[in-house]
């Protein structure tokens, strides 16, 4: 049995749909109810449904042989595991925002609020700039609103909660998109049904 560590949501169920393309549906996920894994017996895969920031630490000790996971998330978290294919869904991009108009004078400790507090502190390092990080959990935006924080650094998708938030992309940091990673031990020992999925994936991304 192969367990896939899935990110609930909205990115989960396109990795689904990806998954069916490749000969690895399963009828269970589509019943919507409050199951955390669901089994495809007859494919001999195990799904499990999993917060999408906890997808890399069920893969890294070896809770899933593989799954999918943001570039975001590996960034920031560096785990333990290989990466194995650009799926291509899930396209956002980290950048820093604020108030519109909103210029680092650079005479004070800038403030910023994320979630992604190691690829903060390795982006403002690299432009040397001193930073004092407030960590949230999500509704990042409110932060400058606040006054909580000068700026935040998050993803950025549509661009709509942004706007909906008076707020503005005011830098760039890299783009983003969804990956399949494996865990070490079962890239080798799972190696023939792993690189399948990959190769099969890879496929379905080519045509
Ligand atoms: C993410 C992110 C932004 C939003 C960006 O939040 O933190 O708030 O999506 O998407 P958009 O550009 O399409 O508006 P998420 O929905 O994960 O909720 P959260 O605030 O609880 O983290």
């Amino acid at each position: 049995m192969l367990n896939i560590a899935l990110p609930k949501g909205r990115l989960g169920d396109q990795v689904l749909r990806l998954f069916s393309r490749i000969g690895y549906e399963c009828a269970e996920i589509y019943e919507n109810d409050r199951r955390l894994v669901l089994e495809s017996p007859d494919k001999n895969v195990r799904y499990l449904l999993v917060k999408p920031s906890d997808v890399a630490i069920y893969v890294e000790y070896g809770a899933a042989d593989i799954g999918v996971v943001g570039k975001d998330i590996l960034l920031d978290t560096n785990p333990d595991v290989y990466e194995l294919l650009d799926l291509g869904i899930g396209k956002c991009r980290l950048a820093v925002a604020g108030k519109e108009g909103y210029q680092d004078s650079r005479e004070t400790v800038l403030r910023v609020a994320t979630k992604f507090p190691n690829v903060t502190k390795k982006y403002y390092s690299s432009i040397n700039r001193d930073i004092e990080i407030i960590k949230l959990n999500g509704s990042i935006e409110l932060a400058p609103i606040l006054g909580l924080s000068d700026v935040i650094v998050d993803i950025v998708e549509s661009g709509k909660t942004l706007r909906e938030n008076n707020l503005v992309v005011l830098e760039e940091i890299c783009p983003v998109s969804a990956r399949l990673i494996a865990n070490r031990a079962s890239y080798l020992f799972k190696n023939d049904v792993v690189a399948q999925i990959t190769r099969k994936l890879q496929e379905v991304l080519n045509a």
